[in-house]
């Protein structure tokens, strides 16, 4: 079955960016340059859907860091053609999240890396993310745009491994439990 994979970073009090979509909090902190097991987490997926306030944030990345076929879920960019950079790479698509997933899965796609914080939360309470890897910074921002939010219901999660990073990031890789 087709399942979603979490791979991302949040401050202790659990936000992804800052209100206005900054990540420079993240982004300056030179213990990123060490290994934290994103190149062998994006081995294993087989394509990839952000949603477009993630798209906004990386679509200058040069160079391209995703190696899969990747679905920005975007009302407003649909139907558009990506940068010429990315053709072939990058699709923009209007789809509710179980039908991005069944594109997908008809396309061959088993394990589906899932990036952004709106498109997660509506992921999750679809029952459509099979696991998460959470690295937690050691920050507080106070407020920002978050990771979490209402769910219809509680959802368990089984730990599956935790460690702690000389530079006192801390990942925690959770199974969705079924
Ligand atoms: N800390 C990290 O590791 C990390 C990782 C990823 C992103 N970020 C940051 O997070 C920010 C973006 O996250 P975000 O939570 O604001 O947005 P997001 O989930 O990336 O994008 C949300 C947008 O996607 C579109 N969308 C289409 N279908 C959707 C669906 N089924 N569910 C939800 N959204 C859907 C909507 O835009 P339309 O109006 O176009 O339809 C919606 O406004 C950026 O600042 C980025 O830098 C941080």
């Amino acid at each position: 079955m087709t399942g979603g994979y979490v791979f991302i970073a949040t401050s202790l009090d659990g936000f992804i960016a800052r209100q206005d979509g900054d990540i420079s909090w993240l982004l300056a902190r030179d213990d990123l340059a060490e290994d934290h097991g994103f190149d062998p987490f994006i081995g294993r997926m087989d394509a990839m859907v952000m949603g477009a306030g993630t798209w906004a944030a990386v679509q200058e990345l040069d160079p391209w860091p995703y190696p899969v076929p990747v679905l920005v879920l975007s009302r407003r960019l649909a139907g558009q053609a990506p940068p010429a950079r990315l053709e072939g790479r990058v699709r923009f698509v209007d789809l509710a999240p179980e039908a991005a997933m069944e594109m997908l899965a008809a396309e061959g796609a088993q394990r589906v890396y899932v990036d952004g914080g709106q498109v997660i939360r509506s992921f999750l309470r679809k029952g459509l993310i099979a696991e998460i890897i959470l690295t937690q910074v050691p920050v507080l921002l106070g407020q920002g745009l978050p990771l979490f939010g209402p769910l219809p219901h509680d959802i368990d999660l089984k730990l599956l491994a935790s460690h702690a990073f000389p530079s006192g990031l801390v990942q925690s890789h959770y199974r969705v439990a079924r």
